[in-house]
């Protein structure tokens, strides 16, 4: 059996959610306190044992290409101070096997996905989409390489989600559970309404697939909003060969959604040796004011401020 080394992480999206953020930066570079999004999808990957990662980008996204290049000049100035702390996070992300590709019309992540043809070649592969972060004890792009390493098979993450959300994801229709969280899938439908959706178990964004899927996104015509879509592809390779899907149990944090991404820096943050204890009490401080309402009203009061600011 073929070992699983190479990931792709798509990133060409205009990341529309956070405008105007992403006016002229990539989403993937918003940092979680002080670390950009992507990097904690490469982290993943590496921890899971991945050798060689693509990442597909696309117009105005240099500075992912630049954040995992080497900046000597910046080391050397940090060297020089004697900042070993700060020139061993800088170092931390170079040297990694990291190659581009870039998406010239966003068509899809599909299309996007099939950008890895020749990168993958004939191996299994992994799909990381940079919207969630996952927290487990074991990675779960290791727990997807397990599980294949069990089934010779395409394993797809998938988690439950409330029922008038599936309209946001890829949504399986599955069988009886075989054990250890793992499925058999009737049907892989991409956003459905709810509907019509035939369960409450949603793609997030880790795939294992084989190389076999290159072959039908080649030929696939545009599904959900005139886009070609991973999910449609998924649905057809599980007609020739297996494809599962594996709940994850552990924790997911939506970085692609500003609530989420607000959860997940304050979650960060509380964990962080450099703040967690001053926004622990800030925090508490908060929690008492807003109990009270007096951060409502000087909020109010801001907030009217600006408007007249702007009059
Ligand atoms: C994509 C996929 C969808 C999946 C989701 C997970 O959608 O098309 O099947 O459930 O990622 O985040 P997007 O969020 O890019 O619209």
């Amino acid at each position: 059996m073929q070992k699983v080394r190479k990931a792709i992480i798509p990133a060409a999206g205009y990341g529309t959610r956070f405008l105007p953020a992403t006016k002229a930066m990539p989403k993937e570079m918003i940092p979680i306190v002080d670390k950009p999004t992507i990097q904690f999808i490469v982290e993943e990957a590496i921890a899971s044992g991945i050798e060689d990662i693509l990442i597909i980008t696309g117009k105005l996204k240099r500075p992912i290409e630049d954040h995992f290049d080497s900046n000597p000049e910046l080391e050397e100035n940090l060297r020089a101070k004697g900042k070993a702390d700060l020139l061993e996070l800088v170092e931390e992300t170079t040297g990694l096997n990291l190659y581009f590709a870039r998406q010239a019309y966003p068509l899809g992540l599909g299309h996007a996905v099939l950008q890895a043809k020749a990168f993958v070649g004939n191996e299994p592969f992994v799909i990381m989409l940079g919207d969630d972060i996952m927290a487990d004890e074991v990675p779960l792009t290791k727990q997807l390489i397990d599980s294949y390493e069990k089934t010779h098979a395409s394993n797809i993450a998938v988690m439950k989600v409330p029922h008038e959300e599936t309209s946001s994801y890829g949504i399986i229709d599955p069988e009886a559970e075989a054990g250890d969280g793992l499925y058999n899938v009737r049907k892989f439908v991409e956003k459905p309404d709810p509907d019509d959706a035939p369960s409450d178990l949603a793609i997030i964004g880790r795939y294992l697939l084989t190389p076999e899927i290159f072959n039908i996104l080649e030929h696939l015509e545009p599904g959900k909003g005139g886009e070609i879509q991973l999910t449609d592809a998924i649905d057809i390779l599980n007609k020739t060969q297996r494809v599962f899907a594996k709940e994850f149990k552990g924790e997911r944090y939506d970085v692609g959604d500003k609530f989420g991404f607000l959860k997940t820096t304050i979650q960060y943050g509380l964990k962080h040796p450099q703040v967690k204890d001053g926004l622990r009490e800030y925090i508490l401080e908060l929690a008492k004011d807003l109990e009270s309402g007096k951060v409502d009203n000087k909020m109010n009061a801001e907030s009217h401020d600006l408007e007249e600011a702007k009059d």
